[in-house]
Order: structure tokens, then sequence, then C-alpha cells
């Protein structure tokens, strides 16, 4: 039997998880404290039942919680459901400090039950072909990668542009390497409101001796989307603004030509465009998270890889305010 599901939260975001869980057949309730926007769900999906209070999805009627309300209720409400033994889908990060996520991890390990951050990129298919490339040996080594997600606008006054844009590149970028970083560095400022930077610049160092960066802005000209892998034999781009070319593989590498004495020189060869399907990210995540729900995969890794991505938000959020 399919597993029954319950969203809180139904501002912006929630109701695209709502339709999703709809169309793979498991909404059974949603939430919200909102009176307005309970009442316009409740017309849009009669069959779900509908609350004001988060506790009535706590009872045996659902098997899942999925929580897309404000970040700073995230920790609260996660721990409130994987006590009362709910499968929890939460969007990111789950938690604003590396404690309260491993009291999380701890808990849903304790419980067995699925604790999964809701990283939309891992699930874009573009990124999976970056993983596909990295994990086949591709690249080479990759020596570093770097993410670009810059914009003018939409300025944020409650939320800096590390948390509201650095967390979906951290989240990639940890995904890709498969490793913590031993070193997190951020710089920025805050421009237009006090205390929340409107430019961040991220620098992070990996135990294998590779390289990451990101460049986070609502202050800019371009309005990118883009994550760069170098790797010592190929590089790799991402491009989620480009619509036909959402990754390009380049084969451009350095290499010694053993008559001109060691000294470095460049290959430009073929530039690939691979075909990537066209599924709805957060389509495949909320069916990762069935599955998850269902037994399949790791479940307990999903969760420890959500605890490395708020660790390393910490401690880049720890040294920008340092
Ligand atoms: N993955 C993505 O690409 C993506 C995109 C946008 C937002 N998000 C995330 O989704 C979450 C929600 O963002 P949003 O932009 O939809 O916010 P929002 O403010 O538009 O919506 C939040 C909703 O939660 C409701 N709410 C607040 N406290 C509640 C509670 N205790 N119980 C039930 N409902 C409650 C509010 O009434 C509101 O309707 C955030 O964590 C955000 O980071 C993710």
């Amino acid at each position: 039997m399919s597993p029954k599901v319950g969203v809180a939260g139904l501002g912006y975001w929630g109701p695209n998880l709502a339709r999703n869980f709809e169309e793979l057949g498991t909404l059974a309730a949603l939430c919200d404290v909102s009176e307005e926007r309970r009442s316009t769900f409740a017309a849009r999906y009669p069959e779900a039942r509908v609350t004001g209070e988060f506790d009535d999805l706590l009872s045996d009627y659902l098997d899942a919680v999925v929580i897309a309300t404000p970040v700073t209720t995230h920790y609260d409400l996660t721990r409130r459901a994987l006590e009362a033994g709910k499968h929890v889908l939460v969007e990111k990060p789950p938690a604003m400090r590396a404690a309260e996520m491993d009291e999380l991890v701890a808990l849903a390990a304790d419980r067995d039950r699925v604790l999964m951050p809701g990283h939309l990129l891992l699930y874009h298919p573009g990124v999976q072909k970056l993983k596909e490339l990295i994990d086949a040996g591709e690249l080479g080594e990759v020596l570093c990668v770097y993410g670009n997600r810059q914009n003018l606008g939409i300025v944020r006054t409650n939320e800096n542009a590390l948390w509201s844009l650095g967390v979906h590149d951290l989240s990639v970028i940890l995904y890709l390497l498969d490793e913590e970083p031993e070193e997190a560095l951020a710089h920025g400022r805050d421009f237009l409101t006090e205390g929340v930077e409107d430019v961040v610049f991220c620098y992070l160092r990996f135990p294998s001796g590779k390289i990451a960066h990101m460049h986070l802005s609502w202050l800019d000209p371009h309005k990118m989307r883009r994550i760069t892998v170098v790797g010592r034999e190929k590089m790799v781009v991402f491009d989620d603004m480009d619509l036909e070319r959402k990754v390009t593989v380049y084969e451009k590498a350095p290499w010694k030509r053993a008559e001109t004495y060691g000294e470095w020189q460049t290959r430009s060869g073929d530039i690939f465009v691979p075909r990537i399907p066209t599924d709805e990210p957060l389509k495949l995540e909320c069916r990762h998270f069935l599955s998850l729900v269902a037994g399949e995969g790791d479940r307990a890794k999903v969760a420890r890889d959500g605890a490395m991505v708020v660790r390393a938000l910490e401690r880049l959020t720890d040294s920008l305010r340092g």
C-alpha cells in the first residue's frame, strides 16, 4: 500500500511538493497556520485532510511528513515528526546549527525513520550527469569545482546570500566530491540591509587536496546558475540557465611534451553536449523520498549527507561573521 504523506507549509514552495505527492498518489493531508492558504488548497485537493495544527499530522493516519515551512521552524517540526515515528522530508536546511542537525540524525537512526533534506539540485538530471562523469573517471582527477549563483535580485532581507543561495551549490559540491571540507572560509558584505550579506565568496579545501569556490550574490549584472568542474583530462560545465546545453564537456587539459623539456602545453579537443533528460527534479526528489520510505536505498547516508551540508554552512557562517 502507498504511504500516506502530509505536507506542512503551503506558501510558495509547499504547493509544488503537494502537487508532486498528489501525482504520485500519496498526498493525504495538508497543513498551514494560515486560514487563507488552507482554504485555497482544501478546494484544490478535496481528498486530503486539511488542518492548521502541525500536531494533527502526527496521528497514526500518516506515514510521512513533508515540511516546507520557514527555515527557523524546521528543526522543531522535524524533531516532533521524528519523535512521533514519521518519515520526514524537510526543506533545506533541516536545522540552522550543526548540533541540532546531529540530534535529528541520531533521532532518525534511533527510530529507523527517513530524514531527507530537500536538496533539489541533487535530483537535477544535469547534476546527475556531472556525478556520473566524475565517478566514471571521465574527467581524470578532479582538481577544483566552483559554483556561480548570481543575479540582480531577488533582494532578501531575512536571509543572506549564503543561506538563501549557497545551500544549493554547497549541497551539489559536497555530493560531487563526497568529502567533508577541512577548511571553509567565507567573505562577504551587507551592502543593502545591515547584517544580511548580499555578496558572498566562499572557499573550501578538502582532505584530498581538491578545492572549491562559490560566488553567491543578488547584486550582479549576470544571471548565472552554473557549476564548473575542472579535471586533469576534461572539464565540464552545468549551466541551468541554458535551455539546450545544460551540460557541456570540454576536452581541454594541460599536458607536457617531452621535447619541450617539461613545459606545460594546453590541449583543446572536442566539445560534447550530452543529452540531458527533462524530468522534473522535484518529482525525482519526491520519488526518491518514497523509495527510501519503502526501505530501498541507504536512508542513513541521506541523513548524514544532510548533516555534512549543515556543518559546512555553520563553518562558513562563522567565518563570514568572524
Ligand atoms: N528547494 C527549493 O528550490 C526551494 C525553493 C523555495 C523555497 N524552498 C524552501 O521551502 C521552505 C518554505 O519557503 P517558502 O518560500 O515557501 O516560504 P513561505 O513563507 O512562502 O511559506 C511558508 C508557509 O508555511 C506556513 N507556516 C509557517 N509556520 C508553520 C507551521 N508551524 N505549521 C504549518 N505551516 C506553517 C506559512 O503560513 C506559509 O504559508 C523554506 O525552507 C525554503 O528554503 C525551497
